[in-house]
């Protein structure tokens, strides 16, 4: 009884797919205190988002979108306290989130008063279930709506102070046809008349993930064709992950034409969440590209994420968790082990050793504890790595598999993971005092 909810466009060149990855970070926005605060148990404190925005900022982030402050009174104080204690840095951009609607765009300028630079996202849903089912509104006066408010936010930025910036959302895209869609954005920048010197963001929501990463880069791709002022626009992406394909849409998505990202720390957000940031980060990272967000020390920035929201970073998250570099079994092992030694014997910084996509010294993780850990699944290179790394014992070849298959055998009796102190005790109990 499913259809599939979401629309091809009609021409595609699907030229992108020749690209072979990114050459630059896009342009990053955190939406992690408002898209990941509105989906959490229990919201953020005001507290809690001040810790959590300077966290943002120490990363790197130069666009983030604070709150709703239209929605609740946190919302709103939390707005004003950045302002009015001064704790927004001259090159961030702060971006507040309001509905096409009078009362809603005024508290919204209202709690921007004073601020130095802010976008100003506004957004309307255009697809066909929200026209139908929930605006019972047509085409038509969808259009006008999101008209009448680009008018008044328009207006109400160029009575204010600041570098204000204008940025529309057609919320639930994905559901959207596609040149519906390019129609009411250009509706809204005929409004706007931004020029290079001072750009407007469409902003693309995967509100609800529905099709495949492909499919959406294509619907991208018509965008970013027939988008008017595009030299004066940036296009951004806000892809959510219903369907486990956030980044994949994200990153095909910048080939297929967009500037900007729209994302979470750890992909925090409604529902399956939005484009964790880290994961898309770190893979232009892992390309040699510099993404321009520093997560050298990833257990700190996991460590605050978890304390200000309450949520837990999976252990096979990628990069951050737990267990991503570690290895228990014995081939596993045994290969890292030797393109660790492989490394070092050729002097060389390039990275290249089997199993491991980065070096985890690069976001401050270490390889004891995190890459070699031991239990009955080990093997022989695992356990004398761990004695030589950590007890300088080097075992001579031919003791190699004794040792490693005496240690694992105590960790299969026990139904128990070893320490690297409790390898040595049992090397020691077994070979040394015997
Ligand atoms: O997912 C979404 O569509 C949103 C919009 C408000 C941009 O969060
Ligand atoms: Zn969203």
């Amino acid at each position: 009884n499913y259809e599939r909810a979401y629309f091809m466009p009609l021409e595609c060149t699907y030229d992108w797919v020749k690209k072979e990855y990114l050459t630059k970070a896009p342009i990053w926005c955190s939406v992690d205190l408002r898209d990941g605060n509105q989906a959490l148990v229990e919201p953020m404190s005001l507290e809690e988002k001040i810790q959590f925005f300077q966290m943002l900022v120490k990363i790197g982030f130069k666009q983030i979108e604070v709150g709703f402050p239209a929605a609740s009174e946190t919302e709103y104080d939390f707005v004003r306290t950045l302002i009015e204690q001064d704790m927004i840095p001259e090159d961030v951009t702060i971006q507040v989130l309001t509905q096409a609607r009078e009362h809603i765009i005024r508290k919204t300028f209202e709690a921007i008063e004073g601020a130095q630079n802010v976008i100003v996202h506004l957004y309307l849903s255009t697809s066909v279930a929200q026209r139908e089912q929930v605006f019972h509104k047509s085409k038509e006066e969808i259009i006008k709506t999101a008209v009448d408010g680009a008018i008044m936010v328009k207006e109400l930025a160029d009575k204010q102070s600041g570098n204000i910036y204008l940025q529309y959302s057609p919320e639930s895209c994905t559901g959207t046809e596609v040149d519906y869609a390019v129609e009411i954005c250009n509706a809204v920048l005929d409004i706007w008349q931004p020029t290079p010197d001072h750009k407007a963001i469409i902003n693309i929501p995967a509100t609800v993930e529905n099709s495949m990463p492909h499919v959406f880069a294509t619907q991208i791709e018509y965008i970013h064709k027939h988008l008017k002022y595009r030299d004066a626009v940036l296009l951004s992406l806000h892809p959510h992950n219903d369907r486990g394909c956030a980044v994949a849409d994200a990153e095909l998505g910048v080939l297929a034409g967009a500037d900007r990202i729209e994302g979470t720390l750890f992909g925090n957000g409604e529902r399956t969440g939005n484009m964790d940031i880290v994961t898309m980060a770190m893979n232009l990272f892992s390309h040699g590209i510099d993404p321009e967000l520093d997560f050298s020390d990833i257990s700190a920035i996991r460590a605050g994420y978890e304390t200000y929201t309450g949520m837990k970073v999976h252990e096979r998250q990628p990069y951050a968790g737990d267990l991503v570099f570690t290895a228990f079994s014995g081939s596993h092992q045994d290969a890292i082990s030797k393109g660790m030694t492989w490394r070092e014997e050729h002097k060389t910084d390039k990275w290249t050793v089997p199993y491991l996509p980065i070096d985890p010294k690069d976001i401050g993780r270490t390889y004891d504890g995190d890459v070699i850990r031991i239990n009955s699944q080990s093997g022989k290179g695992g356990i004398s790595y761990i004695l030589k790394q950590n007890f300088g014992v080097v075992l001579p070849e031919a003791m190699r598999e004794d040792v490693g298959y005496a240690i694992k055998q105590v960790s299969d009796e026990m139904h128990q993971e070893l320490s690297p102190q409790n390898v040595y005790e049992i090397f020691e109990e077994q070979y040394l005092h015997s």
